[in-house]
């Protein structure tokens, strides 16, 4: 059965099927394919939306959760990786886990019997921007030809939008500062494969005829004092980036959000902000997701 770690071990197919299923689901509900089914939800750093919509998620399914955050398990400390691993899949037919370093996420994956998914590490975020991608669609009805910037931090949340933009084909503005850049061997795969990504220093060339708009924290949990905060305040996204992107262009972000740092308040609360969608899309996308590990 597959893991699912990140977007680029997935086939385009595999991907829109994923997203085409999280809407439909949406709509009709989803069957209880999880009846008996045990999971394992490790949460090594904090969550509300991943959390809560797997737990809730796997409820509606029909199967059973069980949650161990931080202080009940450090991953890699009591016994090993692979241990635990071994003893889990015992349990449980699924594990979902948020870790700090996605090599443990690796690890972990490479010896486990049961489908592990990836709930964020340090890398990546996959489970956020399936979410993002089911927005999209609803608001903008498709990726061909669409434009989607990027502002602030090259985080995990960008690493998984780097991905999908090679499998869906849309043109990716990476709006940062210089000196801080995406992963350098994703970036090196990703230009292979499509050259629409581009890296930007100026946030007005970037947000230009934009279909979206896109931003996260500036500091990422376990990131605290890596950049200092000052040297992304020109890639804000506040009414002037706004005012230069399309007219029906949308306003994304995972969240939490810091108004008055990465968005301004306006943006935030108006009337181009899908960050609420997004939000409850996250429990939609799980299902998919779910699917995708247990079929
Ligand atoms: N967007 C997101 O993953 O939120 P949580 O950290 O609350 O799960
Ligand atoms: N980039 C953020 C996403 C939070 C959902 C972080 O890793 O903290």
């Amino acid at each position: 059965m597959p893991n699912f770690i990140d977007l680029k071990e997935l086939t385009t197919e595999d991907l829109i099927q994923i997203i085409s299923l999280s809407i439909k689901w949406k709509s009709t509900g989803a069957p209880k394919f999880m009846k008996d089914k045990q999971a394992v939800l490790i949460f090594e750093k904090p969550s509300l939306r991943t959390r809560i919509s797997f737990e809730v998620g796997i409820n509606q399914l029909g199967g059973n959760s069980t949650i161990l955050n931080e202080k009940e398990m450090q991953l890699g400390q009591r016994e090993t990786i692979e241990d635990t691993a071994r003893v889990l899949e015992r349990y449980a037919d699924m594990i979902v886990i948020r870790c700090f370093g996605h090599n443990q996420m690796i690890n972990f994956a490479n010896t486990s019997n049961v489908p592990v998914i990836n709930a964020l590490t340090d890398y990546s975020h996959p489970c956020q921007v399936v979410a993002d991608l089911v927005t999209i669609k609803e608001h903008l009805i498709d990726f061909k030809n669409k434009k989607i910037a990027w502002f602030g931090d090259c985080n995990n949340v960008l690493q998984s939008w780097i991905e999908a933009s090679v499998l869906l084909d849309f043109e990716l503005n990476i709006a940062c500062p210089e000196g801080v850049v995406p992963h350098q061997e994703t970036m090196t795969w990703a230009i292979k494969k499509n050259n629409k990504i581009k890296i930007m220093h100026d946030p007005y060339l970037a947000a230009d005829g934009a279909n979206c708009i896109i931003t996260d924290t500036w500091t990422s949990m376990g990131d605290e004092n890596i950049s200092p905060e000052k040297i992304f305040l020109p890639f804000q996204v506040n009414e002037n980036i706004m005012s230069l992107a399309d007219k029906n262009a949308i306003f994304m972000h995972c969240l939490p959000a810091y108004r008055g740092k990465e968005v301004s308040k306006d943006v935030f609360e108006g009337m181009q902000s899908v960050v609420f969608d997004e939000a409850e899309n996250r429990l939609h996308a799980q299902k998919a997701i779910m699917h995708y590990c247990l079929s």
